[in-house]
């Protein structure tokens, strides 16, 4: 079921979501939520969401990136499952990025790490490791933000570079291909 999306200003958004204890994670609520993230983030084309997002703090995201025409540019991500997700940051290499959030109206840069590993549970509860790189990391760091109750917004250095999704395809996104296609070339050879 497609869920309402809260929008920034909402204080769900900015709740440190509840861990979910192991043996809930086969619960009709749990599994029911994971159906309603993966059928509100399909409906919305977005690249991951969070149960923030749909308005349930519970520690919960779902990432999964397939010609996603909101963001052309994302190399594929299986759909995935993270329960209780951890993110270990690997080494110290960044990228400059421009995010978008279904839960934000506008787009900015920020940075993300380039290299992470997750931990986390799968829908069945057993336990999940994998590494994420370039791209596929800022999505994984964006929706565990979301977990953290953080936004974009938190991340944006200048505020400037905020635009709506119009005016950056109107004004911005020439460039920013230009520089997504060599990250992109960087970490998803
Ligand atoms: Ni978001």
């Amino acid at each position: 079921m497609i869920r309402p999306i809260p929008q920034v200003g909402d204080p769900v958004l900015r709740v440190a979501a509840a861990t979910i204890p192991p043996e809930e994670v086969g619960s009709v609520e749990v599994q029911t939520l994971i159906d309603d993230l993966i059928d509100t983030m399909r409906n919305a084309n977005g690249a991951g969401i969070a149960a923030n997002q749909v308005g349930v703090p519970l520690r919960v995201c779902v990432i999964g990136v397939d010609r996603n025409p909101r963001y052309p540019y994302k190399p594929h991500i299986p759909l995935t499952v993270l329960v209780n997700p951890t993110v270990t940051v690997l080494g110290d290499d960044s990228f400059a990025s421009n995010e978008g959030c279904l839960s934000v109206p506008l787009r900015g840069d920020l940075r993300r790490w380039a290299h992470v590993e997750v931990a986390a549970l799968d829908r069945t509860g057993a336990p999940l490791v994998a590494r994420f790189d370039g791209l596929s990391a800022g999505t994984v760091q964006h929706e565990v933000d979301h977990l953290e109750g953080r936004l974009i917004v938190d991340h944006v250095e200048d505020p400037t570079t905020f635009s709506t999704w119009e005016n950056f395809d109107r004004f911005h996104k020439e460039a920013f291909m230009a520089h997504i296609s060599t990250v992109v070339d960087r970490y998803h050879p």
